[in-house]
C-alpha cells in the first residue's frame, strides 16, 4: 500500500468509525452467532497474492462487525464498561501511525517523559498519595501479577528463599487476583482467601487471624491483596486496617481498584480510598471508567526501586547514555516491548477535562442509585448487595421458589432480557446464590437507557413463567 492509497483508505476508515459511533444504538449489543459461525467463513490458508483494501473492508464489514460484540453501546451493562471516547481512538491511531516502542527512555523519550507526566496528573486528580510513582501496564491482570512478584521477591529477600510464603485476598477478589498469586508460585496451600462480612468486604479479624496463625507456625505472609470495588458486587474492604494489619506483619500491601478506582476523581467519593497511604501499589483501570481506549491501566508504587529489583536485567543492547538520569518503564514490569499508551491518556485527559469526566461518573452513580431504589421498591425483586460504583446485583424473587429454583429462574430472566436485543446484562455469584449484575458505566449510556433496562428486566421478568 503506497501513501496515497493509504491515505484514501484512511479516510474511509475513519468515516466509518465515525458512522459506527453514530448508528451503534439500533445494533444488538452482542451477535446473534454461534460458535464456528465467522471461522466458517473465512479461509483456511492466507493469500499468496495480495488483495485490494477494498475486498479485505467489504469483508470486515460482512463477515467480523456481525460477529462483533458492542461494547460502546449505550445497553452495554455486562462486566464493567471499556469506554475509548473520540479523543483515546484518535490518540490510538497516532500511537499506530508512529509506531514507536517505548521500552526505554532512548527508545523514545517523549512517549516516556509524557507517561511521567499523565501518571502525575492523574494520580493528583484521584488524590491518591504523593509518594506514589506510576507505570503504565496493558491490564490490571498484569498490574496485581507485578505486584505480586514484587511482595514475594522482597519477601524472599527478608526471609530467604527457603521460607514458606503465604498470599492473602478476600474470597470475592477478581480472578486476576488468583492468577497472580499461582504464577507467582503460590500453590493453594500457601493461598488464604479471607472471609467477607454482609456487604461482601474482607473481614480484617478473619485476615488478622489468618496472619497471625500463619506466622505462629513459621510461614510467612508475603502479600496481601486488598480490592476497593470488587466484580462481583463493588464491595469495598477496609483497607486502612488491613494497611495497618500488612505493616505490623511485613506484608506487601497491593490495591485492586481496576474498576473504582477512576471513581477517586470526585471528592465525595475520596472516603473509600481511605488508607491507600498504607498500601504499596494500587492499581486503576482508565480503560475501564475514564473513556480511555483500551489497553490503559494505571500501576501506582510506592517504592519503583523494588519494580527494578525484580524486573530490571540490563544487557548492552539496551544500555544508553543517559540511564542514570531517566526512567526506563522496561524495568518497572514484564515486557520489553510496551506501546505508546501514555498518549491517549493525555489526550482524553486534555479534551475531556477533569471537569466532564467527574460529571460522567457523577451520573452514572446517580443512575445506579435510581436502579437500586426501583429495585429495592418492586416486591417481586431482591436486591443482593449494597450499591456502590454504579452496580446493582439483584435477582428475581417470585414466591414459592427454594434457592436452587431461584438460580434456574434467574438464569432463564437473564437469557431473556439479553434476548430483547436491547441491553446486555451478566450474572455473578454472591455467596453460592445466581445474581444479575447492572452495571451502569458506558459513556453513551443515557438515563432513557437505565430506565428502558428497567422496563425490559420486569417485562422479561413477566415471561418467565410462560412456555
Ligand atoms: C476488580 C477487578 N480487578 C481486575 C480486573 C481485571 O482487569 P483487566 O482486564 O484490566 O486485567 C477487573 C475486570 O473487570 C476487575 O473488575
Amino acid at each position: 500500500m503506497n501513501s496515497a492509497e493509504f491515505r484514501r483508505q484512511a479516510h474511509g476508515v475513519v468515516d466509518w468509525i465515525a458512522d459506527y459511533l453514530d448508528t451503534i444504538e439500533p445494533r444488538a449489543p452482542v451477535p446473534d452467532v454461534r460458535p464456528g459461525d465467522i471461522r466458517r467463513q473465512l479461509p483456511a490458508e492466507a493469500p499468496e497474492q495480495g488483495e485490494p483494501f477494498e475486498r479485505i473492508f467489504a469483508d470486515f464489514e460482512r463477515i467480523i462487525v456481525p460477529g462483533l460484540a458492542h461494547w460502546q453501546h449505550p445497553g452495554w451493562f455486562a462486566y464493567f464498561a471499556s469506554n475509548a471516547s473520540p479523543p483515546s481512538i484518535l490518540a490510538e491511531m497516532l500511537a499506530a501511525g508512529v509506531a514507536v516502542n517505548c521500552m526505554s527512555w532512548a527508545t523514545s523519550p517523549a512517549a516516556t517523559e509524557l507517561e511521567q507526566v499523565t501518571l502525575d496528573w492523574l494520580r493528583r486528580l484521584l488524590g491518591f498519595p504523593e509518594a506514589f510513582s506510576g507505570v503504565i501496564q496493558d491490564t490490571a491482570s498484569t498490574a496485581t501479577f507485578t505486584a505480586t512478584i514484587v511482595g514475594r521477591d522482597q519477601a524472599w529477600r527478608r526471609a530467604g528463599r527457603d521460607a514458606r510464603l503465604v498470599f492473602y485476598a478476600s474470597e470475592e477478589a477478581h480472578s486476576s487476583v488468583w492468577k497472580a498469586a499461582r504464577l507467582a508460585g503460590f500453590g493453594e496451600s500457601d493461598v488464604r482467601r479471607i472471609a467477607t462480612d454482609a456487604a461482601f468486604a474482607m473481614q480484617p479479624d478473619a485476615l488478622a487471624a489468618a496472619l497471625e496463625a500463619d506466622q505462629a507456625q513459621g510461614r510467612v505472609p508475603a502479600v496481601v491483596v486488598a480490592t476497593i470495588g470488587s466484580t462481583s458486587s463493588t464491595a469495598i474492604d477496609p483497607v486502612p486496617v488491613i494497611g495497618r494489619l500488612t505493616r505490623t506483619h511485613g506484608s506487601f500491601l497491593h490495591v485492586d481498584a481496576a474498576w473504582a478506582g477512576s471513581a477517586a476523581l470526585l471528592p465525595e467519593c475520596r472516603h473509600y480510598f481511605a488508607g491507600l497511604e498504607l498500601a504499596d501499589s494500587v492499581v486503576v483501570n482508565p480503560h475501564k471508567w475514564l473513556g480511555v481506549h483500551f489497553d490503559c491501566t494505571a500501576h501506582y508504587v510506592r517504592d519503583p526501586g523494588l519494580l527494578q529489583q525484580s524486573f530490571a536485567l540490563t544487557p548492552e543492547y539496551l544500555r544508553s547514555v543517559h540511564d542514570a538520569e531517566v526512567v526506563n518503564y522496561r524495568d518497572w514490569g514484564i515486557p520489553l516491548g510496551r506501546r505508546f499508551r501514555a498518549l491517549k491518556l493525555w489526550m482524553v485527559l486534555r479534551n475531556s477535562g477533569a471537569e466532564a469526566l467527574r460529571a460522567m461518573i457523577r451520573q452514572h452513580l446517580r443512575w445506579g442509585e435510581s436502579f437500586g431504589s426501583w429495585v429495592d421498591a418492586d416486591p417481586e425483586f431482591e436486591r443482593m448487595a449494597p450499591v456502590s460504583f454504579a452496580l446493582v446485583c439483584f435477582r428475581h424473587r417470585p414466591a414459592g421458589l427454594d434457592e436452587a429454583e431461584l438460580d434456574q429462574h434467574n438464569r432463564r430472566l437473564l437469557a431473556l432480557i439479553n434476548a430483547s436485543g436491547r441491553v446486555h446484562l451478566i450474572g455473578t455469584s454472591l455467596r453460592g446464590r445466581f445474581v444479575i449484575r447492572m452495571a451502569i458505566g458506558q459513556r453513551s449510556t443515557e438515563e432513557r437507557h437505565v430506565r428502558e433496562a428497567w422496563d425490559i428486566i420486569r417485562a422479561s421478568a413477566n415471561r418467565t413463567g410462560e412456555g
